[in-house]
């Protein structure tokens, strides 16, 4: 039986953080799917279709390094339902710090109590990234200063376009 895991995340946008996380995944499972989970009571700063447009385009460039074993998917819903719609029986998650720990030890746990099958697989952030956020990403966007190495690999030009469309 293949080994299918999913990343999910709100990815609004993704970064170079997520992506080096999903790198990590791949190597690890059969199949990586990027979910991209929208909260219905939360609008982000990108819609879901151009997230979903920024996630391909990572998916593309990690395929130009031939990792070919990665897509992406936009969910309304829990994570874990995109889980079994996927056929993941593992859920893969970056930890930076131990905000993150805190909060994704009590979301393991809930997943757990959904689905007993579903395990969550953390992986610990590179040094590199420990800053790394969306929220960083979207600060740079706002104030046009920062580290753009944060943008996910080959995304940076397109999610400043996008961007500027919406301060127009
Ligand atoms: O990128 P983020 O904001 O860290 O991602 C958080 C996300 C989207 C993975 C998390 O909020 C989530 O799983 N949302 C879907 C709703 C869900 O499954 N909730 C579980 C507890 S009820």
């Amino acid at each position: 039986m293949s080994k299918n895991a999913i990343v999910p995340g709100s990815f609004d946008p993704i970064t170079a953080g997520h992506v080096e996380i999903v790198r990590r995944a791949a190597a690890l499972f059969d199949r990586v799917t990027v979910a991209i989970l929208v909260n219905a009571e939360k609008t982000g700063t990108f819609t879901p279709e151009e997230r979903l447009q920024i996630v391909n385009a990572s998916v593309k460039e990690l395929e130009k390094d031939g990792i070919v074993n990665v897509d992406a998917r936009v969910f309304y819903g829990l994570t874990v339902d995109a889980a079994r719609e996927c056929g993941a029986r593992y859920i893969v998650k970056g930890l930076r710090n131990v905000s993150d720990f805190d909060y994704e030890f009590g979301m393991a746990e809930i997943t757990r109590r959904f689905d007993g099958e579903i395990e969550t697989v953390f992986l610990p952030s590179s040094p590199e990234f420990m800053h790394v956020s969306s929220t960083y990403v979207r600060e740079i966007l706002k104030y046009g200063k920062g580290d753009d190495r944060a943008f996910a690999p080959g995304t940076g030009d397109m999610v400043k376009k996008l961007y500027k469309k919406k301060s127009i």
